[in-house]
C-alpha cells in the first residue's frame, strides 16, 4: 500500500453496517425477512409499484438518519493521501459522498434519485410528490433509480471502472459477499491484470479465495488502521 500510486476500492453494504443500515445477505440481513423478488425487480414493480416504493421509502428514511462512519472517513483520507483513487460502490446509501469522497462511481445507483419510466428523466426523490404514487410531469410513474435485480448496470460506470482498475497498483475489497455480479467478478479482474487485492470483510467469503489478503474484521476498526499507518 505505502507503494501504491493508483488505488481501487469497492465496496458492499458491509461498509454502511457500522452506520445502522442493514446489509442484504448474512444473520440480519434485508434478504431473510424480505423477499427480493418481490421487492427488487422491474417485475415487482410492474405488478406492485404501491409495496416497492413502500420498501424504499422505508429505506431511505433509515438512511436518512445514518451517518457515515469511520470507515467511510478513512476512505476519504485514502483518497486524499493517494495520487490517483477511484471508489466503485455498490451501495446506494450516498455515505461515501456525505463523508467527503469526490471520485466515487455508483454501480447500483441511488436510493435518492427517481427515474420516470416514460421519459427516462432523473431527479431528486425529494421533488416527488407521493399521492400514494409519484409521477414525472410528463405523466409517467417515476421509480426509484436503482439496478434491480435481472437489470444491466450502467454500462459507463463500469467500463471506467475497470479502466482505472486496469492499472492500479491496489484493490481494496470492503464490505461485500461477493455474490452479486459483475461487482463479484472485480477481484478476479484485478487479478488477472496483476494489480494486489485486499479483501476487508467481517467474515471470509467467496472471493477470499482469489484475493492477496483477506482481513477479517469490522471495515471502520481495520481501514481507519490501514489509514493511521500510511500516514507515518
Ligand atoms: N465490516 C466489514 N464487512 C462487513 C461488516 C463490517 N462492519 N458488516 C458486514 N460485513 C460484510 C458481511 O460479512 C458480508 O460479506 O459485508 C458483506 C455484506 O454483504 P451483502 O449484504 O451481500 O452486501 P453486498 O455485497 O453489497 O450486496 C451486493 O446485493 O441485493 C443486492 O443490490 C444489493 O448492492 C447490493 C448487492
Amino acid at each position: 500500500m505505502k507503494d501504491s500510486k493508483k488505488i481501487f476500492v469497492l465496496t458492499g453494504a458491509g461498509i454502511s453496517a457500522e452506520s445502522g443500515i442493514p446489509t442484504f445477505r448474512g444473520k440480519d440481513g434485508l434478504w431473510k425477512n424480505y423477499s427480493a423478488t418481490d421487492l427488487a425487480t422491474p417485475e415487482a414493480f410492474n405488478r406492485n409499484p404501491e409495496l416497492v416504493w413502500e420498501w424504499y421509502r422505508w429505506r431511505q428514511d433509515l438512511i436518512t438518519r445514518a451517518k457515515p462512519n469511520p470507515a467511510h472517513f478513512a476512505l476519504v483520507e485514502l483518497e486524499n493521501l493517494s495520487e490517483s483513487f477511484l471508489l466503485l460502490t455498490q451501495n446506494v446509501d450516498n455515505l461515501h459522498q456525505c463523508a467527503g469522497s469526490k471520485n466515487v462511481l455508483e454501480l447500483h445507483g441511488n436510493i435518492f434519485r427517481t427515474r420516470c419510466l416514460k421519459c427516462g428523466s432523473i431527479d431528486k426523490i425529494d421533488n416527488a410528490v407521493f399521492k400514494p404514487l409519484p409521477h414525472c410531469p410528463c405523466g409517467g410513474l417515476l421509480r426509484p433509480d436503482v439496478v434491480w435485480f435481472g437489470e444491466a448496470i450502467p454500462y459507463d460506470v463500469w467500463t471506467k471502472a475497470l479502466k482505472f482498475l486496469n492499472s492500479a497498483d491496489v484493490a481494496i475489497i470492503c464490505g461485500t459477499s461477493g455474490v452479486v455480479w459483475p461487482a463479484a467478478a472485480i477481484p478476479e479482474i484485478a487479478k488477472n491484470c496483476g494489480v494486489k487485492t485486499i479483501e476487508i470483510n467481517l467474515e471470509l467469503t467467496p472471493i477470499s479465495p482469489i484475493v492477496d489478503i483477506s482481513i477479517l474484521g469490522p471495515a471502520g476498526k481495520i481501514l481507519p488502521e490501514i489509514v493511521k499507518l500510511l500516514r507515518h
